[in-house]
């Protein structure tokens, strides 16, 4: 008989929050000021601090994030924005959001980021910006896309202390955009920040941040971050380190208890956080998803919907591959030694009969 903790299901993501949350979030509410005030400056510096970066508007989102750094640049109607298709939905209604054209971009088939060769495609002299998730974790090739002129906003919504040949991921392009969501590497619940060397963009979006106190009637947003959520991001941040520390631990008994398997595997490299683990079988992975869902392992298709879908677009043939056969399993730092063996034995189990 099977033991009963094995009746629980493991999530696919979940945060890791403990005491410390608990005693920055208390102080903040026993302080009475919850709105967005001097934590919230705190959050800003401390992130852009360990990205090395010289400053930070925190924002209510991701979304609202990259929606204030197109305003900012002046990106509107007219405009072209190069972006992956294989990437949350998020960006295009950004984009959308200041009336510019989407342009999506192929990926490339062993990072899963975007591919430079095709961007260079597709470049226009209408395009005014190329925005660059570094997926799943992995920091993206930027020198090639920053050596095409374009201003290049980094996309590190899932890569917070990620670094490609020893920088930081943030601290390359033009502006970079963070999510603090709840499954996100650090979070607050809901959040985001912009990232920036350029104090007029900074202050552009600061301006636009919010609407009170203002002489005159430009069109602005109450996009703010609370002191609430900026303290829980300062706990998070404080723990950072050790998160990556476990995630990168988790994946290498990953990489060991996959060994024998014929499936590609996330590309090895010192500066991914393995935000996400995932494995490109050879076929559709939606009757893997449900055999390890039958097993208690919540698995998913880590990117929803490809774009080029939404937009009914043809072409990306490679997006369109690694999306379908694509299985992302539970890696997050409070999972126990038990349930990373669950998961091997389970993900070799499922994953075994497709090759016998
Ligand atoms: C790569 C990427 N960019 C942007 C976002 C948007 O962030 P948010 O959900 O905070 O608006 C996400 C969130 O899922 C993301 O994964």
């Amino acid at each position: 008989m099977k033991s009963a903790k094995h009746h629980t299901s493991i999530p696919h993501s979940r945060p890791t929050l403990g005491h410390e949350e608990i005693q920055f979030v208390s102080e903040v509410i026993g302080s009475g000021h919850i709105a967005q005030g001097a934590i919230v400056s705190r959050f800003e510096q401390a992130l852009a601090k360990n990205a090395g970066i010289k400053g930070a508007v925190a924002c209510s989102s991701g979304t609202s994030a990259l929606h204030l750094t197109l305003l900012a640049m002046e990106i509107r109607s007219g405009d072209e924005v190069i972006f992956p298709s294989y990437v949350c939905s998020a960006l295009l209604n950004a984009v959308r959001y200041v009336g510019a054209t989407p342009v999506l971009a192929e990926i490339n088939p062993y990072t899963w980021n975007i591919d430079p060769e095709d961007v260079k495609k597709r470049l226009t002299h209408r395009t005014k910006a190329i925005i660059v998730p570094h997926l799943f974790g992995l920091a993206a090739d930027l020198n090639q896309l920053i050596s095409l002129g374009v201003p290049v906003i980094e996309d590190c919504a899932q890569a917070v202390g990620a670094t490609c040949d020893g920088k930081n991921v943030g601290s390359l392009g033009f502006a970079a955009i963070f999510s603090f969501y709840a499954t996100k590497v650090i979070t607050t619940g809901e959040g985001g920040m912009v990232l920036s060397n350029s104090q007029d963009l900074l202050n552009r979006i600061r301006d636009l941040r919010e609407y009170d106190q203002k002489s005159t009637l430009r069109v602005r947003y109450n996009y703010k971050m609370t002191d609430i959520q900026a303290s829980m991001g300062l706990a998070q941040l404080d723990r950072l380190q050790s998160f990556i520390r476990k995630r990168r631990s988790i994946a290498q008994q990953y990489y060991k208890g996959f060994d024998s398997l014929p499936f590609q595997l996330p590309l090895r490299d010192d500066g991914h956080i393995y935000y996400r683990y995932v494995i490109i079988l050879e076929e559709d992975s939606g009757p893997q998803i449900l055999a390890l869902a039958k097993k208690g392992i919540e698995c998913a298709r880590p990117v929803y919907m490809p774009l080029h879908r939404y937009l009914k677009t043809r072409g990306y043939r490679r997006t369109e591959q690694i999306w379908k056969k694509s299985l992302s399993i539970p890696i997050y730092p409070s999972l126990t030694d038990d349930d990373v063996n669950r998961i091997i034995d389970s993900v070799v189990e499922v994953l075994g009969e497709l090759i016998s």
